[in-house]
């Protein structure tokens, strides 16, 4: 059964196109007010009105981040603390993949800093609103492309030595993975409830940033893909069923819990990859601001 969502409140990243601009309208239909996070102030403008012009609900607000940022993210974050009282669900979904190997302006590697920092510092700045929410659920978005990954190699995580668009894409879903299932064993006392999904192989604006022959490919595909709606499917149920009140720290397919790989379940590994951000960060406690 999904909840009636009248006076919750969502926040999802990457609202202006694909899979976070149609779970933005879903909720946006539930009556929800939703927060869209984007980079683009125009693109996120045009999407919001959009939303609002469809679904009839005006409670749909925008919010400018470059998630690839950590000062981006500190400051719109710190706003955001002081401009909210809380949040029901955070939703975590911006992510890209890249063509040839770029850096952020932190010089991490953009794949890295936007699909996987972009998830945990953004997590970090907002836990406090999560804290005083009622729903206290955190959705991230990941891939089955986690699948691809058997091995991570943590002298070079960011691919200075052998950079290739899709592989350094499923590792940083991998980390979507490790991120979510420590991150809800840190706040299990807290009834707080992480989990990430599979959105499906959706006909989005995915790619767009990929390689010539990946544009072309995911060009001549997309019509053929499943609709960004179905896309959106479990991220909505995620944030909005009671059949997963008590569900936290799974990975979900098309509604359901499914499989990962022994790799996804190292919990070694994950640890590790979590040390590795709290430094990269500069965190002293994880979600105390
Ligand atoms: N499509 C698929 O088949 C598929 C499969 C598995 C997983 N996923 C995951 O689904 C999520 C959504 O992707 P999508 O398919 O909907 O792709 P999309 O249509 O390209 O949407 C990605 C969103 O992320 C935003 N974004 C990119 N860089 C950003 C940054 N630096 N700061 C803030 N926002 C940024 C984009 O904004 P701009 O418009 O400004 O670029 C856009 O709103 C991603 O995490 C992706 O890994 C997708």
């Amino acid at each position: 059964m999904i909840y009636n969502m009248k006076d919750k409140v969502i926040l999802i990243t990457g609202a202006n196109s694909g899979i976070g601009k149609a779970t933005a309208e879903l909720l946006a239909k539930k009556q929800a007010t939703i927060y869209l996070v984007c980079r683009n102030q125009s693109k996120g403008e045009t999407a919001r009105k959009e939303i609002i012009q469809k679904t009839g609900n005006d409670n749909i607000h925008l919010r400018i981040c470059d998630l690839s940022s950590m000062e981006s993210i500190k400051e719109y974050g710190l706003k955001l603390r002081a401009e909210l009282s809380h949040i029901d669900v955070l939703i975590n979904n911006a992510g890209a993949m890249f063509g040839s190997r770029l850096e952020s302006s932190d010089g991490l590697e953009m794949t890295f800093a936007l699909n996987h920092i972009g998830y945990f510092l953004h997590t970090h700045y907002l836990l406090d609103l999560v804290r005083k929410g009622e729903d206290k659920r955190i959705v991230n978005v990941s891939s089955m492309g986690h699948k691809m990954i058997q091995k991570i190699d943590f002298d070079d995580l960011q691919f200075q030595k052998n950079y290739k668009q899709m592989y350094v894409y499923c590792q940083s879903k991998l980390f979507n993975i490790y991120f979510t299932q420590i991150l809800a064993e840190r706040l299990k006392e807290e009834n707080i409830t992480v989990n990430c999904l599979h959105p499906g192989v959706i006909g989005s604006n995915f790619g767009s940033g990929g390689s010539t022959i990946f544009k072309t490919l995911m060009s001549i595909a997309r019509p053929f893909l499943t609709s960004t709606k179905k896309g959106a499917a479990t991220s909505v149920y995620l944030a909005s069923s009671d059949e997963v009140n008590d569900i936290s720290g799974a990975y979900f397919d098309k509604c359901k819990i499914a499989s990962i790989t022994p790799l996804a379940k190292d919990r070694d590994a994950a640890h590790k990859i979590w040390n590795i951000s709290m430094e990269m960060c500069k965190l002293k406690e994880y979600g105390k601001v």
